[in-house]
């Protein structure tokens, strides 16, 4: 089997390079890759590699996910994760490849509390989550096979996230101010990967089980009781702290304003994606504790 998996550098991307190998050969692409076209500014040139690579699935690790930074390039955001998304799930249509592609909670418009199901409303309150829903749409539109899997709140040990910013303030500050009114789930990106290789076996044997899936890790939380269980994990491993967990101020989002609005329910019903692939989602706080192990 041949999978073709653009986006390779990513936190997903980087993961999936680990989680697709025993599945087949992997090429492995990134927006600067010179074997192949894999650049999704330029979506024109999209279909070409789709078809000289041939895959028999496709994996799209590759977005525009600099949230803030997308209200003001809109077209160069919908370039990314719509237009070019839609042009390589047309040529996977073209070669009967399964495409397997990521979107995001920020579809909804994060009212209410409950947790979102696959069919429910969605409402953008950003471009980045208008250009996500718009992406979404295309890749279902133009590939009968695909598996596309909402996710929210991504964190890798490789590279910059949240726990490790929250553990560099706590180094150099007395008190942090975290907001407490945004609800979801941090997500590994080893997680997703490790789901999206199953859900690809699952739906080579039983192509009725492509759609789209909610896909997060279970249980939940704010960015506030993230940022305390972060530094929770820190002090018991030993790290010196000015600030620890009691040390972290909730506030309201109000308190920090950005150019992209964010929803305050991000919330994602995971029992459709765990009912069809039977898969069990660990408790969020499993894949923190394990990445601050992997950093501390
Ligand atoms: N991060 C989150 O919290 C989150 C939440 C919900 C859903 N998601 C979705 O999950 C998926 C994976 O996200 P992630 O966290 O792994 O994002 P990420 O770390 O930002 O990775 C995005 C990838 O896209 C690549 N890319 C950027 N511009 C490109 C271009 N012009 N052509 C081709 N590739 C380009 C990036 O390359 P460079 O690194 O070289 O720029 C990177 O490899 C995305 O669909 C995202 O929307 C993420």
């Amino acid at each position: 089997m041949k999978l073709l998996l653009l986006g390779k550098g990513g936190q997903v991307g980087w993961e999936l390079q680990r989680s697709l190998a025993p599945l087949g050969e992997v090429v492995a692409l990134d927006f600067d890759s010179t074997d192949f076209h894999a650049d999704f500014s330029r979506p024109e040139q999209l279909a070409a590699t789709v078809l000289a690579v041939r895959p028999d699935v496709i994996v799209n690790a590759a977005a525009h996910t600099a949230v803030d930074k997308a209200e003001s390039e809109p077209d160069f955001a919908r370039k990314l994760n719509a237009t070019s998304p839609g042009v390589v799930a047309e040529a996977a249509q073209q070669i009967g490849a399964l495409m397997v592609h990521y979107s995001t909670d920020y579809v909804f418009d994060g009212s209410g509390t409950r947790p979102w199901k696959e069919d429910d409303a969605t409402g953008p309150l950003s471009v980045y989550g208008q250009t996500k829903l718009e992406g979404e749409q295309l890749v279902a539109q133009h590939c009968a096979k695909h598996l596309i899997f909402r996710t929210s709140w991504v964190y890798a040990a490789r590279g910059g996230n949240f726990a490790k910013t929250m553990l560099r303030l706590a180094k150099e500050r007395d008190k942090l101010t975290v907001i407490d009114d945004q609800f979801g789930a941090p997500t590994g990106a080893e997680l997703l990967a490790d789901i999206t290789a199953h859900a690809i076996r699952a739906t080579l044997q039983d192509p009725a089980k492509a759609g789209l899936y909610h896909a997060i890790a279970g249980g939940e939380t704010t960015w506030h009781g993230y940022a305390r269980f972060v530094l929770e994990m820190a002090q018991q491993a030993g790290v010196e702290l000015k600030a620890g967990p009691q040390a972290v101020e909730a506030v309201p989002t109000s308190a920090f304003p950005t150019p992209a609005k964010r929803p305050h329910n991000s919330r994602l019903d995971t029992t459709k994606l765990q009912a069809t692939f039977g898969l069990r989602l660990p408790p969020w706080q499993e894949g923190v504790a394990r990445m601050l192990r992997e950093t501390l």
